[in-house]
């Protein structure tokens, strides 16, 4: 298996690492930046002999040297910088992402691209438009991330172990984001059962603004650790065809009453990418929280496409 890694900043090196510690096959990293996607893979293979993984790990600025990968993560982009608007975040990382897309259908055309830049959902509807792969293998990675994070609050706020604690969380990755407490459990058992309502709510919201936590207390960047672990379990559900049922982000065409639109719902990840998804019942509540994520990464992908064609018509 041949895995690329196009950005080789925080998430980026952290899931080559990961990655190569799950000896999931031989991973690539580009990046633009000169000497240091070679540096950081070379500083990683150096770390298999004692770490005990296969030093197949190597780092490049040549774009063709992605050719014949099976699965491409996509973590190229800025973030966002003091004085940047959302919309100057959303053309510049369209831009990057749309570009590296399109050479990924040239290079690559049977893989799987996992999306992971900022804004999450809109830059998963990019890849898919800009790489013309079938829906089924572009996924995008938040719902993975959004929920390890609630799993965290729950078992902390519990006393349990981690282990035993699952959750769902739907939605577009933002504000917007739809924690659901009645689908997630202890050991079978939902939260609903076993934390006042109150409390639930507390964890709701922390896992709503779990990664502007982790920015405030950053202050120079944003979350690398939990993301390329949550990036990982995804590679390895695609590599060897686990068919983990995982919240992902994913093209909708009526599921949940959805068309059009890239967005966090449960999905069975394997060897062909986003196998199935899979339709859980919602209360009206969750149901309309739903719809109002949904609107808000439609919103987003109206912005871009607005972009793209003021750019054509220049
Ligand atoms: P970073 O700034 O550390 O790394 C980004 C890398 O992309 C840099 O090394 C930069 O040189 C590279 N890059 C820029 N243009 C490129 C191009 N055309 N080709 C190849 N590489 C290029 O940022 P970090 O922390 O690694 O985050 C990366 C992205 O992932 C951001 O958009 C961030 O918001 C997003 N993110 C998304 C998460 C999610 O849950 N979906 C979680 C964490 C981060
Ligand atoms: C996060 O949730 C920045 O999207 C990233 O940490």
């Amino acid at each position: 298996m041949k895995i690329s890694v196009i950005g080789a900043g925080n998430v980026g090196s952290t899931t080559a690492l990961m990655l190569a510690q799950q000896r999931l096959g031989e991973i690539w990293e580009v990046d633009i930046v000169e000497g240091m996607p070679e540096g950081k893979a070379l500083d990683m293979a150096e770390a298999g002999p004692i770490a005990r993984f296969e030093s197949h790990l190597f780092g490049t600025q040549k774009f063709d040297d992605i050719a014949g990968s099976d699965v491409i993560v996509v973590t190229a982009g800025l973030p966002r910088k003091p004085g940047m608007t959302r919309m100057d975040l959303l053309t510049k990382n369209a831009e990057i992402v749309g570009s590296a897309a399109a050479k990924v259908a040239k290079l690559a055309p049977n893989a799987i691209i996992v999306v992971v830049t900022n804004p999450l959902d809109v830059m998963t509807y990019v890849a898919w438009k800009a790489s013309g792969f079938p829906k089924q293998r572009v996924v995008g990675m938040a719902g993975v991330l959004d929920s390890t994070r609630f799993r965290y609050f729950v078992a902390s706020e519990l006393g349990v172990s981690v282990e035993d604690t699952q959750a769902m969380v739907l939605g577009g990755h933002g504000d917007s984001m739809v924690p659901l407490p009645r689908y997630t459990t202890v050991t079978g058992i939902p939260i609903t059962q076993l934390l006042p309502a109150d409390s639930v709510k507390k964890l709701v919201d922390r896992t709503r603004t779990g990664g502007t936590e982790i920015v405030n207390l950053l202050k120079t960047g944003s979350a690398y650790f939990a993301p390329a672990a949550s990036i990982a379990v995804m590679v390895e559900s695609i590599v060897l065809d686990k068919k983990r049922l995982l919240p992902a982000s994913a093209y909708l065409q009526g599921e949940f009453a959805l068309q059009d639109v890239f967005i966090g719902v449960p999905v069975v990840l394997g060897r062909a990418g986003v196998e199935r998804i899979v339709e859980l019942e919602l209360n009206t509540e969750e149901k309309d929280a739903l719809a109002k994520s949904a609107a808000d990464v439609k919103a987003g992908i109206k912005d871009w496409e607005g972009i793209t064609r003021r750019v054509a018509t220049k």
